[in-house]
């Protein structure tokens, strides 16, 4: 299982504006001590450094280097123009003097680097008063403005809204179908888009999904959590929640899985219950499992979750994961039910992310990953016909406090969930990071200005190039 710690995996899926960089870097290293006033490297040096990156510039695509003055919509410059000032720390572009303490930074993988307009957009914006949402008055409604805007950035960069005609419409009554949305209707199942809640997170959105999904297991048939070698351990750690309902894991390759048939699917299902073996795999008696509520027919299916990342954080790779989704959907039964979760969190740093196109039940990102700030802020996404499935009385009882309860008596055993503003209300705890989610704001913004992610998608892939000649210098 691989984590983000391998500085040379990370190499692959730098982001912003590493590249240049280290062309720089290749050579200004033995004048980096020079001071501003002094020629920083000399004219056939230089020659040879302005050829190397202007042949990576050839070979990384037209598009590299963010937006360009000639963009529609201008504002924007290529990059060369801004890096100075936005990311004073770095090493600047060729050609511009350096610092002493100019540096190199590689690891985007690992997270973005926040500019200094992003930075100081949001230090002008944390000067405001914002009460905690959970109060009333005007500053809680003024942090409410912030947080809904926030939100709706979110659901808009990921493209999470419901079909217009998913909901009230929905086949219930085809008459009062709107002229003109009938013929859409017939052609595909409306998609009903997806609920977002604030987490510490792509962690913690795991953590949620791994603790609520309703596992299953008795002799005969477990849930499965299936998952690929090239995961996250933060997916891999999903195991033991579902072990201790008495679900049992299976880890594939990665191409393994994405080119599972139906057949695969429903072969893995069948295998896993015959092997199942209570004892030698969980230990769990039955009797302390998450099923101990399970009241009606309904509750007898038995839920499988496949859990694979749109980008492997080790290796770059994207792998097709709309076919291994697709088998797993069509090997579902109406007893075996198949859930798809999509780890997005590396993906949607080096690339756009369309959620209703990709259609996983659920997903999970973590913000810095996106503009380096704030840290400790992520988000689960859930689709929204899956929102039950989370709340299944199968599960154990959870922990409730905070603003994930609308009434509560403290004598008496009675506690009534609350269901606004999102249905997933009832599964965040406490009071949100609502000055982090308010900076989000100013992220998206910057997103923005470099042009959008297709643009940030040209120059992360130009890191494609690099790691040759990385590994031709060191
Ligand atoms: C693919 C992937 N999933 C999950 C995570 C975990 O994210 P976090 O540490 O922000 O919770 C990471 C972090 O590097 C990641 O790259």
């Amino acid at each position: 299982m691989l984590d983000e710690s391998s500085w040379f995996s990370d190499s692959y899926s730098v982001v912003w504006i590493f590249v240049p960089v280290l062309l720089l870097m290749l050579w200004v290293q033995p004048h980096k001590r020079l001071s501003s006033q002094e020629v920083i490297v000399s004219s056939s040096q230089e020659i040879g450094a302005f050829e190397r990156k202007k042949d990576f510039v050839t070979r990384a695509g037209g598009d590299y280097g963010y937006r360009d003055d000639n963009d529609s919509g201008g504002g924007g410059r290529h990059i060369d123009h801004w890096r100075s000032t936005e990311f004073p720390g770095l090493i600047p572009p060729l050609g511009t003097a350096s610092h002493d303490e100019a540096e190199v930074y590689l690891d985007y993988a690992g997270s973005a680097l926040p500019s200094v307009t992003q930075l100081s957009h949001i230090l002008k914006d944390g000067t405001q008063i914002l009460a905690n949402p959970h109060s009333a008055g005007p500053a809680a409604s003024r942090t409410t403005r912030l947080v809904n805007q926030a939100t709706k950035l979110v659901l808009d960069h990921f493209n999470c809204h419901a079909d217009p005609d998913y909901g009230p419409y929905l086949l219930k009554d085809s008459k009062s179908i709107p002229h003109g949305l009938a013929s859409n209707l017939q052609k595909k199942e409306p998609h009903p888009g997806y609920e977002v809640i604030f987490t510490s997170g792509s962690t913690e959105s795991l953590r949620l999904v791994a603790e609520l999904f309703p596992w299953y297991g008795d002799n005969q048939e477990p849930s499965i959590l299936l998952y690929p070698q090239q995961v996250h351990t933060s997916v891999v750690g999903m195991r033991a929640c579902a072990q201790s309902c008495g679900a049992v894991f299976q880890c594939e390759p990665l191409d393994t899985i994405c080119n599972a048939s139906v057949d695969t699917f429903s072969r893995w299902t069948k295998q896993q219950a015959a092997l199942f073996d209570e004892e030698t795999i969980t230990g769990t008696p039955t009797s302390s499992r998450c099923d101990a509520n399970q009241s009606n027919s309904e509750e007898t299916v038995v839920n499988h979750l496949l859990a694979l990342p749109l980008e492997c954080n080790f290796s770059g790779d994207r792998p097709d994961v709309s076919s291994a989704m697709a088998a797993a959907r069509s090997a579902s039964s109406p007893n075996h039910q198949w859930h798809f979760l999509l780890d997005i969190a590396k993906a949607a740093s080096t690339g756009p992310v369309n959620l209703k196109a990709l259609d996983p039940d659920f997903a999970c990102i973590s913000f810095y990953k996106l503009f380096g700030f704030p840290t400790g802020l992520g988000a689960l996404f859930v689709k929204r016909n899956k929102v039950d499935l989370l709340k299944s009385s199968r599960n154990k009882p959870r922990y409730f406090g905070g603003g994930s309860v609308d009434v509560v008596l403290p004598g008496k055993d009675l506690m009534v969930a609350r269901s606004e503003p999102s249905l997933l209300a009832s599964l965040k705890n406490g009071t949100i990071h609502f000055r982090g989610i308010a900076s989000l704001i100013h992220g998206f913004r910057e997103l923005d200005r470099v042009g959008g992610m297709e643009k940030v998608s040209c120059t992360a892939g130009g890191s494609y190039f690099v790691p040759s000649r990385l590994a031709y210098y060191l």
